[in-house]
């Protein structure tokens, strides 16, 4: 064995699991004193005992047209119904029913990303005619019906939810493809989801720039045509109404400007289509650059419950609140939690439409100072960015949050505490909310007034959700065991994906057939959903989440989770951000390369690089010592900002670093790899002949999607 090995205790099969327990920090009796979630009863009333009825209540922050009679349907195990019987609106919910008592309060805030251009502020009454004008143009002119799918390629701009709303409102599917995805990405989702009709846009501002978007609808449409889909029509809102911003043609008889057939449709009203609680909502694609893309088709009652319940008792939203998600709508959380969660409670939600330190690093807590934000919910890989960019910035700023959330990827303790401190100013409760594409909403996280946050940790399973950590032999991991394995849900939750658009032999296969215990079961309790990532929960319950578990690097027989690798590497004060790859090894299978990039001010030295290396060796062990560390100027993202570990690793190795056309910044990756494999070759560190299978490694890794 080797000598670095002695004294290890994981077997071939775990993940090494080395971090330090954090402290736990308690919010403000402020906060407290007013959370919506301030009563422990709340904890009993949802405990296992009380599912699935416990749900009631989060479907009883709905109207309903008509009661459902059956909570959870489970006859068609692991195709899950909630309320069945039931009959409501999505559109009625978040719109028409604030009318009443708050017809002039804003419902959106939008910020264009210029700072001279004013923002836009869309209250209730105005969404609602809006929403109803445009459904009155889809139902006409589109000739659309329930069940029918819509897909939008919509940058952040009011005009994507108010046609999210009409399509809810008419009960058909919308699909919102992310704006910064490319035409063809776009095309595939066309073909997937079988739409005749595209929404999108003739340009967005971004970093700057006021960017050609029309373009990709015609390379989407090309792509559809090719697989055999065929686009009858293209709705192009304008980003200066009345005025063509995009340089590139419109196809007649084919695309349409919005603003031209609107004025038809003003003052149109349309009746809201009640709809079965289980009809499909809208579709969202987790893309793979691979594999076909999967459409998880979220449902109307059980999924607009979820968003509704988690943001009450979470995020805290109060209808006076001003809320600001930092998210694109393009993902599920600006789904779940810049529209259908605030608008169901009638609160007033901020979107911006540009980069949060665009001009300059006070930009995000400028938004929030003028507009009053209070509640603040953005993901690790922003928070680095503005950390990045300003670490002092936000104390020259005068707003005060009282919540703020982290979403997306496991958060290093290091950045938490800046978050908390020099973001939250100390007075923010934030919550760590852990869930996917295919959930709807949260899975983990603390309640901001009943439970401590732990910096790192999301928390234990949040309110009706029951999570557990199995082994590879479906053994369950114990609390404080200092083991990890994979996490999943013992139970569905009224948020859960129904299956994946057109393949369920597919959400099956992925999510559920790993650890099922009976494939005949109509009982839940033989279904626990496979999440797919690494997970150990310490012995107060709290869940670490280690990341995707295809994102390990195993060395000699220890699996080591990139996050862990990462976030030791965070804890030297020069590093902003870090990725950790697996390089081929003779000696160990693998060895651990480390890439990071530095805070302003800061110059790239050897004695930065030792530093790393040395803090990897001392929190985590020697075994995990980075053989190499580069420092660069940023790393390859998706437009999402997620770190693309496998074009960093594909680098390392001198392997193709594969498709990086829907990255953030592909120029980046050239930059990267003439520095690095240019100074691999002059020290004689050239890779040996690599197997299929270490080829597939590298190329699938930490699959950043
Ligand atoms: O690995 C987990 C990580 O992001 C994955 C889901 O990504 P996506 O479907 O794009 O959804 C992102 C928004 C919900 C998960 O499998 N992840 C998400 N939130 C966290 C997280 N990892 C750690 N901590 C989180 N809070």
């Amino acid at each position: 064995m080797d000598k670095e090995l002695e004294g290890a205790e994981v077997a071939e099969a775990q993940i090494a699991v080395h971090w330090k327990e954090e402290e736990y920090y308690y919010p403000s009796a402020k906060f407290i004193a007013q959370a919506n979630a301030a009563d422990p009863a709340i904890l009993e009333r949802f405990r296992e005992e009380n599912f699935p009825e416990c749900f009631r209540e989060y479907a009883d922050l709905l109207t309903w047209d008509q009661y459902w009679h059956t909570t959870l349907d489970t006859s068609n195990a692991p195709f899950w119904k909630w309320f069945v019987g039931g009959k409501l609106n999505a559109s009625y919910n978040c719109v028409d029913r604030h009318l009443a008592k708050n017809r002039n309060k804003a419902a959106f805030i939008w910020v264009p990303e210029p700072e001279s251009e004013e923002t836009q502020t869309i209250t209730y009454q105005e969404l609602y005619a809006r929403v109803n004008e445009f459904a009155a143009l889809l139902q006409d002119f589109c000739q659309v019906k329930s069940g029918d799918r819509i897909t939008f390629h919509m940058p952040m701009v009011p005009d994507l939810p108010v046609a999210m709303l009409a399509c809810a409102r008419l009960g058909v599917i919308h699909s919102e493809v992310f704006g910064g995805f490319s035409g063809a990405a776009c095309g595939d989702r066309i073909v997937d989801s079988g739409s005749h009709i595209l929404i999108t846009m003739d340009a967005y501002y971004r970093n700057g720039e006021l960017i050609d978007h029309k373009v990709k609808a015609d390379q989407a449409i090309e792509r559809a045509a090719e697989n055999g889909v065929k686009i009858d029509k293209v709705l192009v809102w304008q980003r200066y109404p009345g005025k063509y911003s995009s340089p590139t043609p419109m196809v007649e008889g084919r695309d349409y400007f919005v603003e031209d057939l609107l004025p038809e449709y003003r003052g149109r009203r349309v009746a809201p289509v009640s709809m079965p609680a289980e009809a499909p909502l809208f579709l969202m694609y987790t893309s793979g650059t691979t594999a076909r893309p999967k459409g998880c088709q979220h449902s109307t009652g059980g999924y607009l419950s979820y968003v509704a319940g988690t943001s009450k008792y979470y995020l805290d939203i109060h209808p006076e609140d001003t809320y600001w998600c930092l998210a694109d709508i393009g993902w599920i959380t600006g789904h779940s939690y810049i529209v259908y969660g605030p608008l169901v409670l009638g609160t007033t939600s901020v979107m911006y439409e540009g980069v949060p330190t665009y001009p300059d690093a006070g930009r995000a807590w400028r938004i929030a100072e003028r507009l009053g934000v209070n509640i603040f919910h953005t993901a690790p890989t922003t928070i680095r960015m503005l950390r990045k960019a300003g670490p002092d910035e936000p104390q020259k700023y005068g707003y005060h949050f009282k919540l703020m959330t982290t979403v997306g990827e496991p958060i290093e303790p290091e950045v938490w505490r800046w978050y908390y401190h020099v973001v939250g100013k100390g007075e923010a409760a934030i919550i760590d909310t852990w869930w996917q594409t295919e959930n709807g909403g949260f899975l983990g996280s603390t309640l901001p007034a009943l439970q401590p946050m732990k910096p790192g940790s999301c928390g234990p399973g949040v309110l009706g959700i029951y999570p557990v950590i199995y082994d590879e032999e479906g053994k369950m991991v114990e609390a404080g065991s200092g083991r990890a394995g994979n996490i999943c849900i013992r139970n569905p939750w009224p948020g859960i994906f129904e299956t994946v658009w057109g393949q369920p032999e597919r959400y099956v296969q992925t999510y559920y057939a790993k650890y099922c215990k009976n494939k005949n079961s109509k009982d839940w309790h033989d279904w626990p959903y496979f999440a797919g990532d690494g997970a150990t929960q310490a012995a107060d319950g709290y869940f670490r989440i280690l990341g995707r578990v295809d994102d390990v690097i195993n060395v000699a027989g220890h699996r080591l989770g990139t996050k862990e690798l990462e976030s030791a590497a965070l804890t030297v004060e020069e590093v902003a951000e870090a990725a950790a790859v697996p390089v081929m090894d003779e000696l160990r299978g693998r060895a651990v390369e480390m890439y990071v990039a530095l805070k302003p001010n800061y110059a790239a030295s050897s004695e930065v690089s030792e530093k790393v290396r040395t803090a990897v060796e001392t929190l985590i062990g020697k075994i995990a010592r980075p053989k190499n560390v580069w420092i660069v100027p940023d790393m390859p993202k998706t437009r999402s900002g997620k770190i693309m570990r496998r074009v960093i690793a594909g680098i390392s190795n001198f392997t193709d670093v594969g498709d990086t056309s829907t990255l953030a910044n592909p120029e980046i990756v050239e930059a990267i790899r003439q520095r690095v494999q240019k100074e691999k070759v002059a020290r004689g560190d050239l890779p040996r002949e690599l197997s299929k299978q270490e080829l597939e490694e590298i190329r699938r890794f930490g699959r950043a999607e």
